[in-house]
């Protein structure tokens, strides 16, 4: 039976590669809805891509529902300098007429994982701020019966990208993280740890962009942006951090992590966002938490290209 997953995301140029890799595999993943939340953009430019990307992707068919334009809260920060004007770095995808489902993003979640017929659960797969999860837990706590696990892009067990300390998605919504993480279901973290080595070299963008295919062509295009103008312009691999939860999915023999007690820090202070991983102790059966630590970098890479080379237009 397919895996069914729901892809909760602010696209974003790696929610965009994560995004495509996973249309790529609907052979093993139902992608039952696709969320948009407010972090990397603000919400109408999250939604909007959201729309675009799967319709760019042949998928016209997966729901996208609009989610939180705002962390529980806090004002949400979003990042420009990182992931353009538009979210999609200099990319221009085509426009396209499909809207977004009219109730709004964390009803229709919990509409459809309710749905889901007696005996079979949803792994969810949050992207970005946690926002639309703490909220779909807490408005629909019988949706967690409905739940296997939760695959995320989020946090570090050392060192962060906003702070010191503090990785985005977390940052940003730290009281979100602090529900999500407490909610007691399974959750793979993808944090900084793994996601920092797993990326695209020049060498991937240069074969991206020269590719006959507008799909490649366009994401070799985003992956440009990033390592001409942002802060990967001095660096040798653009971090594709949100692709990696779909990669695990698909292939979790290409990964190691172990399981620990995670907390988050949801002081205002230089902390704020932290996701504490004590890996003090060796893992007890109550941790719920499994923090990936390596990737099999190579093999991930080649998994990423083929997907975006594989869109045949
Ligand atoms: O820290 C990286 C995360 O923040 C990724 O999900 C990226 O898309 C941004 O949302
Ligand atoms: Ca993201």
């Amino acid at each position: 039976m397919k895996r069914k997953i729901w892809i909760d995301c602010d696209p974003g140029i790696d929610d965009a590669v994560a995004i495509a890799v996973a249309i790529a595999h609907r052979e093993e993943l139902d992608i039952l809805g696709i969320s948009s939340v407010a972090g990397n953009q603000t919400i109408d430019r999250t939604t909007g891509n959201a729309l675009k990307l799967t319709s760019f992707l042949g998928a016209m068919d997966i729901p996208v529902a609009r989610g939180s334009a705002c962390p529980l809260t806090r004002e949400v920060v979003p990042a420009p300098e990182v992931h353009g004007a538009t979210g999609l770095g200099d990319c221009r995808l085509p426009e396209t007429e499909k809207k977004p489902v009219p109730e709004p993003g964390v009803a229709y979640m919990a509409k459809v994982l309710l749905a889901l017929p007696e005996g079979e659960q949803a792994t969810l797969v949050p992207l970005g701020p946690l926002t639309n999860i703490a909220l779909l837990f807490r408005v629909f706590p019988e949706v967690k019966e409905k739940i296997k696990e939760i695959c995320l892009m989020g946090g570090a067990a050392v060192g962060g990208n906003v702070t010191p300390t503090g990785e985005f998605n977390i940052w940003q919504d730290p009281e979100a993280a602090k529900i999500v993480y407490s909610s007691g279901l399974p959750i793979i973290m993808c944090g900084l740890d793994v996601t920092q080595s797993c990326g695209f070299t020049r060498e991937h963008v240069r074969q991206l962009k020269e590719s006959a295919q507008d799909v490649a062509r366009a994401y070799g295009e985003m992956e440009d942006f990033s390592f001409n103008k942002t802060v990967y312009r001095e660096r040798e691999v653009v971090a594709v951090h949100d692709a990696v939860t779909i990669t695990y999915l698909l292939h979790p023999e290409w990964f190691e992590g172990r399981k620990m007690q995670v907390e988050i820090d949801c002081s205002e202070g230089h902390n704020r966002g932290m996701t504490v991983c004590d890996h003090r102790r060796p893992p007890r059966e109550e941790d719920k938490v499994l923090v990936l630590l390596k990737a099999d970098v190579e093999k991930v890479q080649a998994f990423w290209m083929e997907a975006l080379l594989g869109f045949v237009s």
